[in-house]
């Protein structure tokens, strides 16, 4: 109370309310270019918008002239009457038909088209955007917000027009039909939009908190049917069941809110509405007495004004859905606004053709957007050449994938450069520099399309053949042909679900359709048994074959054969050169050689240790 008799609180706290109320519906005026776009069907809508309004009007004109052809005893007109009415019926029947579809088409198209620019959007958006931002909450936004704008669009905002354009004509028919009666009224408005502007206000907080609950619903839900066998593995379909009932009472509960506050709305404006009028009925009921007016102009008049009341009525109605549509909008256009972080400079340098494969790390130090306190990569740098393969190696965290996410240029460093053919990677277009790469990835994505169209995601424009090779050269062709739908059968959330090492495939072969200049491997071999493993080892091994090659690596026939190994740990090189230098040297090589490469590998190994202790041995004799 205090704040009160400070005169700067209360002008911020006024200026406070204004920003708020500002933003009430301001963000709908987002959906104004969505809405130009088809100005034609606009045209033909308002046409027929107005046409219905003075079809509506012309009514109780008609009206008064027969209580007053009644009294006049002027009956022959009578007949006439009823037949332009039934004329009028007809024209209000047609435009009210055709605006009903042109505002509904425009709904709808405009929903359409905003779902296809968010989605777009968002497809262009870096990873980091994915880090912070939950994809139930996108996913919600897409769908929820835009059928609460189509609902407004198509069918509120029709609503909302067809009764302001019928208030307006009213209103201007009372004034014609009776000044005195009219001025009255004016009196009365305020009375009626007074409690319409507080509740609305209330109304659009509460739908907003609606609208987060309903998204906080989706969202888990997402989460957890996706993880079904998790969530039963751990018996956890109590606590989860608990925890989304809990999710779905608090959507509950404010719906409740905005609907109580939405009745309240409509009883408020129904009860002032009518009790006016029949107040100034009461009036005019007087003037008719006295002989100051026609029973057919009070008629008349009683018609405009229950006409006027009841589209302030309906008026009031949709105002709860347009300024929930507010909401809506503003989610979607807050998506839209989203700048990619990541994207192609406005002069990009093109990258040499033929490309060579040459990639260079320069002091590169890069923290993951959530992780800002660590450092992904720290200081990294190297170099590789033209057809080398690389292998990198180190414990898990070291930063090995970290690598390649900079290289495909999901992220750019914080500090040092790294480029592609002498390129730095953040002069050059994005989509240029992610064409030179084929990425088989740690963990494989298999989406809910047939195998033939999974694989030939590597390069969309491939023949049947290509696939049919690629699928071949990575040992996943037999799989596939035993398939009852053979390369139609449909993998993913409603198909046939794949082993580790048969996504690790379906990988390859994508990799190898890809057939780019430089290859990412990340542990790509790590979930094959043994004997695919070795066919699948030659494959790559035909694919690196005058490639760059990078490879993410734990087993040992892989890391050996490789030109250079780089030994990385806690985002930083700590050894590199040939597998024969780095046992030598000992040191984390040494160990991770001795404790995570398979020994049937080290059997073949002809440097003189046959076993895993005799490497141990050497590492610790080294350490
Ligand atoms: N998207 C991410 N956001 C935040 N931290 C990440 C992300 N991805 C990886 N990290 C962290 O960065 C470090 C390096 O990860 P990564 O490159 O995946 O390691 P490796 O592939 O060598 O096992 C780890 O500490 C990991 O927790
Ligand atoms: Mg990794």
């Amino acid at each position: 109370m205090s704040d009160a008799a400070n005169p700067v609180a209360e002008a911020i706290e006024e200026e406070a309310l204004r920003r708020k109320r500002a933003r009430g519906v301001r963000p709908i005026l987002g959906l104004i270019p969505f809405v130009m776009a088809y100005k034609a069907m606009l045209a033909a809508a308002f046409v027929m918008l107005v046409v219905a309004t003075l079809a509506t009007l012309a009514f109780p004109m008609a009206g008064r002239r027969m209580v007053d052809g009644f009294a006049s005893e002027n009956v022959q007109f009578i007949d006439q009457y009823f037949l332009m009415l039934i004329v009028v019926a007809a024209v209000l029947g047609v435009s009210s038909a055709a605006r009903f579809y042109f505002v509904s088409w425009i709904g709808e198209r405009v929903v359409a088209d905003i779902r296809t620019a968010v989605y777009a959007h968002v497809t262009h958006l870096s990873p980091a955007f994915f880090e912070t931002m939950r994809t139930g909450e996108v996913l919600s936004r897409l769908t929820a917000d835009t059928t609460l704008i189509k609902t407004v669009v198509g069918s509120s905002a029709s609503i909302a027009l067809r009764n302001s354009f019928l208030f307006i004509g009213a209103a201007v028919m009372m004034t014609i039909t009776s000044p005195s009666l009219s001025g009255l009224v004016l009196l009365v408005i305020p009375v009626i939009m007074l409690p319409l502007i507080i509740f609305g206000r209330w109304v659009r907080r509460l739908s907003r908190a609606s609208q987060d609950r309903i998204a906080d619903t989706s969202a888990f839900g997402g989460e957890t049917l996706n993880a079904m066998q998790t969530v039963q593995a751990f018996n956890h379909e109590e606590i989860d069941r608990r925890q989304f009932s809990a999710t779905v009472e608090a959507s509950f509960d404010a719906a409740r809110s905005r609907v109580t506050a939405r009745a309240v709305l409509t009883a408020l404006v129904m009860f002032l509405g009518f009790s006016s009028v029949f107040g100034v009925l009461w009036v005019g009921a007087q003037s008719v007495i006295e002989g100051s007016m026609t029973g057919g102009e009070l008629f008349q008049f009683t018609f405009y004004a229950l006409m006027a009341a009841f589209s302030l009525g309906a008026l009031s109605e949709v105002w709860g859905d347009v300024q929930m549509a507010a909401g809506a909008t503003e989610r979607l256009i807050e998506l839209l606004q989203i700048e990619p972080q990541i994207k192609a400079p406005a002069h990009p340098v093109a990258l040499p053709t033929p490309p060579k494969g040459t990639l260079a790390f320069n002091k590169v130090q890069f923290f993951y957007p959530t992780r800002p306190d660590a450092a992904a990569l720290n200081g990294l740098s190297f170099e590789v050449k033209p057809g080398e393969t690389v292998a990198i190696v180190g414990p898990s965290g070291a930063g090995k994938s970290t690598i390649f996410q900079m290289l495909l240029r999901f992220f750019d460093p914080q500090n040092g450069s790294i480029s592609l053919d002498g390129v730095t990677l953040d002069q050059a277009d994005p989509s240029d520099v992610r064409r030179r790469f084929a990425l088989v990835p740690q963990e494989t994505v298999v989406f809910g399309m047939s195998a033939r169209d999974n694989i030939r995601y590597g390069r969309p424009e491939a023949t049947d053949d290509d696939v049919y090779a690629a699928a071949k050269a990575a040992h996943i062709d037999a799989f596939l042909t035993s398939l009852p739908a053979g390369y139609d059968t449909v993998f993913g959330e409603r198909g046939v679900t794949l082993s580790g090492g048969q996504r690790q495939r379906i990988a390859i072969a994508r990799a190898i359709l890809r057939n780019a200049p430089v290859l990412l491997l990340d542990e790509a071999t790590s979930a094959l048994d043994a004997e695919s493993e070795t066919f699948v080892q030659q494959a790559l091994e035909g694919l690196m074959e005058g490639r760059t090659t990078i490879v993410i690596a734990h087993r040992l026939a892989t890391v050996r054969k490789a030109d250079r190994i780089i030994v990385m740990d806690k985002g930083e090189i700590v050894a590199e050169g040939r597998h024969e230098e780095l046992v030598a040297k000992g040191g984390l090589y040494g160990r991770l050689a001795a404790l995570q490469f398979a020994t049937d590998d080290l059997v073949s190994v002809d440097d003189g240790i046959t076993s895993k202790d005799d490497l141990s041995a050497v590492a610790a004799a080294r350490d």
